[in-house]
């Protein structure tokens, strides 16, 4: 169920939501204004300590950081302690499971050359955010993402991935794959035969 008060957090940011969006604890969502942040059906968003067994945490963290930055979030979906995070796009299909403290994260947060960094740190304004790296992450429906990923920016996989407990993940995967470790790379491929 949503309580009212977190119906008023997402109606005054201009947020999408479908029926029946579970929170359990209190998630932190923040959308920019000029962004879009969407949530389907049967959504379901764990950011309490045990509402995930494996243990969470954080509390679920979605933030869009830059005008026409976006995050679509498909029917189904469950997250438990995770931070979604786009200055580009993020998007999450149909009944894909995010496990307990993920972390998406499709820019750097800083930029590489220190330089450029120095500047947009002595900024009070916040300076040049186009000089952080950021390219958009697609995640297919029906993936399962194990327990504390990291999923880095450009990322895409197909439809049916899995990504094991742990992966750090940057890269392109086809749909089916089953991937795991640092850098994550396939373990192998699901067949339905
Ligand atoms: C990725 C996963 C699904 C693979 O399961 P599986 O297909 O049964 O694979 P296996 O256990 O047979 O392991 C196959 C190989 O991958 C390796 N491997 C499996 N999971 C791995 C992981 N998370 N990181 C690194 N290597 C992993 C194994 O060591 C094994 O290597 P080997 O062939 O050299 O011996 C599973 O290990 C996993 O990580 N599940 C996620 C659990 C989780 O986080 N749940 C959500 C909680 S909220």
């Amino acid at each position: 169920m949503t309580s009212n008060w977190m119906k008023i957090v997402l109606k005054a940011q201009k947020i999408k939501y479908g029926k029946n969006l579970l929170l359990k604890g209190a998630p932190v969502i923040f959308n920019k204004k000029g962004a879009s942040m969407e949530f389907g059906d049967n959504v379901t968003i764990k950011s309490s300590f045990l509402s995930n067994l494996v243990g969470l945490y954080s509390r679920t963290i979605i933030v869009t950081r830059a005008e026409n930055a976006f995050i679509s979030i498909g029917n189904g979906v469950g997250i438990s302690g995770a931070t979604i995070y786009a200055r580009k796009g993020i998007t999450i299909g149909d009944n894909t499971c995010i496990g307990g403290n993920c972390k998406i994260l499709d820019n750097d947060f800083h930029p590489i050359e220190a330089e450029s960094r120095n500047k947009l740190l002595s900024d009070p304004h916040g300076g040049d955010s186009d000089l952080v790296p950021a390219k958009e992450i697609h995640i297919g429906k029906d993936c399962f993402i194990g327990c504390n990923t990291i999923i880095l920016k450009g990322t895409v996989l197909g439809d049916g991935c899995v990504v094991g407990a742990g992966a750090v993940v940057s890269g392109k995967f086809e749909a089916g794959s089953v991937i795991a470790g640092n850098p994550a790379r396939v373990i192998r491929k699901i067949t339905h035969e």
